[in-house]
């Protein structure tokens, strides 16, 4: 096979190759159910380059082996984390945007794409009740995301070089924001963990007294974090109260919605994380609970000219751009990237909106029917108004948590389900996520019998 495709003729080869490819994963998606979600072992084949290339069919029973010992996701009973199977029609998006190979670095290297992924941030932001001065950037997850919310609003308050600067946020916020504060040069306390309450929401009244406290100590804040769905029990912070504190204290506001935050695309669904509308910026992830094929983020900010303001450098190897519109490239921290907004764009053509609907609420549904098989009298239940829960027995020590969520984790794994086993607080809980649209209440049912059994 030429190892590029010719400009001129169709090439035959690569089209059989592709046909090849796909039938085999099509296959591999078949034969998910009758596999467990993660292979007890596995072979890797050769990984480094051999003096000759090898053939194309060594190249499919070599992928073949790397497709048996993955990770398999539409399994219906891989349950442990926020990685549902992937959306059919985002797949046939991201081997497009390979084949296309565009850069959302510059203009003229992705024409119609960077106007896709700024017309689809926009969409985003009018949907979530952002207004006229919004938009958006895609980056690879919501940590990136996170971070270049904070870059952005630490430069917008003037404290860029300021190292003493502090952020609040609850202390359920995702790990992100730690890396964040090592990545931006800021101190360990720059991160003020607030306290949350009994429902795992960040609590108002202690958000009022470390800030008294920081003001007190002279230094400066630059951002209040939100959490909409946090990682292990998917609470939603008081949206509304907090977007009320920064109003009166001038404080940016960036909501981590890699969770929650596609909840407000539905009339439905958005009564639960109201005030989306309120952030200077927001984090959504539809690589999460849509199943658009990873990664997909988005950073969306109430008034896009904060994005360049931050990010832009000029780019003075690529033609100007036309119109008052910037460069992907001076939108966000990654230079060269992939066109990551064609598998969302054309995830959500495919779903349309009744179908994006439908995804959040049977994953409401499933979260409730499990929460409502399992004995509450010998199990504590964590979980918000999202499709993820957390429990662990009723009165257990930290290291009987531990040895019980070990053996629990492991029995379900001889039936096939897969939970994650976070710690929380001072104790260990099994985690199910209700993301993934092939678990059918049959399956729900048999988890909840094991998980009532595990303990007499
Ligand atoms: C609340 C929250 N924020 C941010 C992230 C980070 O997202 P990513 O893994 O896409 O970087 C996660 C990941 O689970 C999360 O749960």
């Amino acid at each position: 096979m030429d190892p590029f495709a010719s400009p001129h003729n169709l090439d035959r080869e690569l089209h059989s190759l592709l046909v090849e490819a796909s039938s085999s994963l099509c296959d591999w998606f078949a034969e998910s159910g009758s596999q467990a979600p993660i292979a007890d072992s596995f072979v890797l084949p050769e990984v480094y380059p051999a003096k000759e290339g090898v053939s194309n069919k060594a190249l499919l029973s070599e992928l073949k082996l790397l497709m048996d010992g993955s990770y398999r996701p539409s399994h219906p009973r891989s349950l442990a984390h926020l990685d549902p199977p992937p959306l059919s029609a985002s797949i046939v998006g991201e081997l497009i945007c390979a084949g296309l190979n565009n850069n959302l670095l510059a203009e003229e290297l992705s024409p119609s794409l960077s106007l896709l992924e700024r017309k689809l941030c926009k969409w985003f932001c009018e949907k979530l009740g952002f207004g006229d001065l919004s938009g958006g950037v895609a980056a690879s997850g919501g940590s990136l995301s996170n971070l270049m919310a904070l870059v952005m609003a630490r430069n917008i308050a003037g404290l860029a070089s300021d190292p003493t600067a502090v952020f609040f946020a609850s202390e359920d916020c995702h790990v992100s924001f730690l890396k964040a504060v090592r990545i931006m040069g800021l101190g360990k306390e720059s991160l003020q963990k607030v306290p949350t309450d009994e429902n795992g929401e960040l609590k108002i009244s202690s958000l009022h007294s470390i800030s008294k406290k920081i003001k007190a100590e002279g230094k400066k804040c630059f951002a209040v974090v939100a959490t909409a769905g946090t990682t292990v029990r998917g609470a939603i912070d008081s949206l509304y109260e907090i977007s009320q504190f920064c109003q009166k204290e001038n404080v940016w506001l960036h909501i981590d919605g890699s969770i929650g935050g596609i909840y407000g695309l539905s009339k439905i669904t958005s009564e639960i994380v109201q005030g989306l509308g309120s952030a200077d910026s927001l984090t959504v992830n539809p690589q999460k609970l849509l199943g658009v094929a990873k990664t997909s983020s988005l950073l969306l900010v109430a008034n896009k000219n904060h994005l360049s303001s931050t990010f832009s450098t000029g780019l003075p190897y690529a033609e100007p751009i036309t119109g008052s519109d910037f460069h992907g490239g001076e939108l966000g921290i990654q230079g060269t990237r992939s066109a990551e907004s064609l598998k969302l764009w054309i995830g959500l053509r495919y779903l349309g909106e009744m179908g994006i609907e439908k995804i959040l609420l049977e994953s409401i549904k499933r979260k409730s029917y499990l929460e409502s098989m399992i004995d509450s009298s010998k199990f504590e239940i964590i979980s918000g108004p999202l499709h993820l829960l957390a429990l662990t027995p009723i009165n257990f020590t930290s290291s009987q948590s531990s040895d019980w969520s070990i053996k629990t984790r492991k029995s379900l794994l001889a039936n096939n389900f897969m939970l994650s086993r976070p710690m929380y607080r001072d104790r260990y809980y099994l985690k199910a996520v209700m993301g993934n649209p092939n678990t059918k209440f049959d399956d729900l049912k048999l988890l909840a019998n094991l998980i009532n059994d595990s303990i007499i």
